[in-house]
């Protein structure tokens, strides 16, 4: 029986050390000797300073002794968010790079992806997709399926049983002229996709969401387009699809729907472009279709690698984010070869440096601002800001327990450094090893709670 001299505590842990993350105001914050308690809803119940101790135990009857420290080399970041990535496509990861985009989808990705009608081949890629981002820090992930419903909810459960916050989109394509095979017929999309969304919340997975996903303009005909701009409204859902990745991709929608004055436009007639729509990639938008993103609300997945690997084009960042679009950053998974957000965080830096090479006028992006992009702006881009992306009271502890100079890992400290400096090289260097425990929605799931046997 709990001792009824003490205040009943619904704090599960307390953390002491250092906590580095974004805010609106800040694209780095760093908070040394402060104080996190994560309630037994896995949700952030206090985050202040160190010295609060006495009086923050007593309000919210905890212990000091049960206090964590963390250790010299050690912080607290917020996890890395995904706002784009193919999960059936990491079973080619790290290959297939040398073609352009529409070549590369009608060779690799169309032939591959129609593979995951097939359950257990679906539960195999899908379960290592799920462990190894989580084990590279991405907390949050919007997830790419295939058009197969029934592997498509396979993925929400396996998002969901490793305890990964994700956006799940059964891929919706009733257009595809190179893999005959690889397509669905337009009722068939309609049907399946409200069949999808039905049995996925039907779960009530607390972490895991519908996101209605037309593949891109040109595997979908107009009516579907609109019809699954009617679902997601008549649903309040995400949405999620591509748009203006290559030259070649952004000539043939403007043939294909030549009503529509941009490629933007077609989106933004089939009612696709709400404050919960997520576009990848965005290399060519120009100034007026940014503006229409803005006025919408649609944000942007930036993903760098993608966009050199298949040589499709270099987002000019600093302009989007002077539009004031929402942009995170993205894997895209396998046009990317890395599943690791922090490979996307350089990949950013890098094209940001190509771009002030061609330009030295350019305003070259900063760690701290690609620091945000990668946690609060991803949040921001799925909408889910209310509830993760930064160490804010009431919104979910999800987080990276980062040591820079974890043993055996790819960092040599020569001194001992203040916290923007671990934060700095742990981007530019680190890796797994360097992360040392994964938090989603307060509860530990790196390492793995389950034997990993596969
Ligand atoms: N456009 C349409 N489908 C895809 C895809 O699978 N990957 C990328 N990078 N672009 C796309
Ligand atoms: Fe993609």
């Amino acid at each position: 029986m709990a001792n009824s001299n003490r205040p009943t505590s619904n704090i599960a842990n307390v953390y002491r050390g250092t906590f580095v993350h974004s805010t609106q105001q800040t694209a780095l914050q760093i908070l040394e000797d402060e104080l996190l308690g994560v309630d037994t809803d896995g949700k952030i119940a206090f985050i202040e300073r160190g010295a609060e101790l006495d009086r923050l135990s007593r309000t919210f009857g905890f212990s000091p002794t049960e206090v964590t420290q963390l250790a010299q080399h050690e912080f607290f970041m917020p996890g890395l968010v995904d706002t784009h990535i193919h999960a059936p496509q990491y079973s080619y990861i790290g290959t297939a790079l040398d073609m352009p985009l529409l070549q590369w989808l009608d060779t690799y990705t169309f032939p591959v992806e129609s593979n995951f009608k097939d359950l257990k081949f679906a539960h195999s890629v899908y379960s290592k997709v799920v462990k190894r981002t989580l084990r590279n820090g991405t907390t949050t992930a919007c997830y790419f399926a295939t058009i197969h419903t029934d592997a498509s909810l396979l993925l929400g459960q396996i998002a969901n049983d490793f305890g990964q916050r994700a956006l799940v989109g059964k891929v919706c394509m009733d257009r595809n002229d190179s893999v005959k095979h690889y397509k669905e017929t337009n009722q068939e999309s309609q049907e399946e996709t409200c069949r999808f969304i039905a049995e996925l919340l039907n779960k009530k997975y607390p972490l895991v969401r519908p996101v209605v996903t037309p593949r891109f303009a040109l595997s979908c005909t107009a009516a579907l387009l609109g019809q699954l701009g009617t679902i997601a409204k008549d649903n309040n859902l995400h949405i999620q699809s591509h748009i203006s990745e290559n030259k070649e991709e952004i000539k043939l929608v403007l043939e294909l729907f030549p009503e529509s004055e941009s490629y933007t436009d077609v989106y933004l007639k089939h009612n696709l472009l709400t404050d919960k729509t997520v576009m990848a990639h965005g290399c060519h938008l120009s100034d007026e279709e940014l503006v229409l993103f803005r006025k919408t609300g649609a944000s942007l997945s930036h993903c760098p690698n993608s966009n050199i690997s298949l040589c499709s084009g270099m987002l000019d960042v600093r302009n989007v984010l002077k539009h004031k679009v929402k942009l995170g950053l993205g894997t895209d998974v396998a046009g990317g070869y890395s599943a690791s957000m922090l490979d996307a965080v350089r990949r950013t830096l890098d094209t940001s440096k190509v771009l002030t090479i061609q330009n030295p006028e350019y305003d070259t992006l900063n760690f701290e601002e690609v620091f945000r992009l990668a946690t609060l702006g991803g949040s921001q881009a799925l909408s889910l800001d209310g509830q993760t992306g930064n160490f804010e009271v009431g919104k979910d502890f999800d987080a990276l327990r980062v040591n820079v100079a974890a043993p055996g890992g790819p960092i040599d400290l020569v001194q001992c450094k203040e916290p923007k400096i671990l934060l700095e090289k742990f981007l530019n260097l680190g890796d797994d090893r360097n992360i040392v425990e994964v938090f989603v929605a307060g509860r530990k799931v790196v390492p793995f709670a389950e034997p990993t046997t596969e």
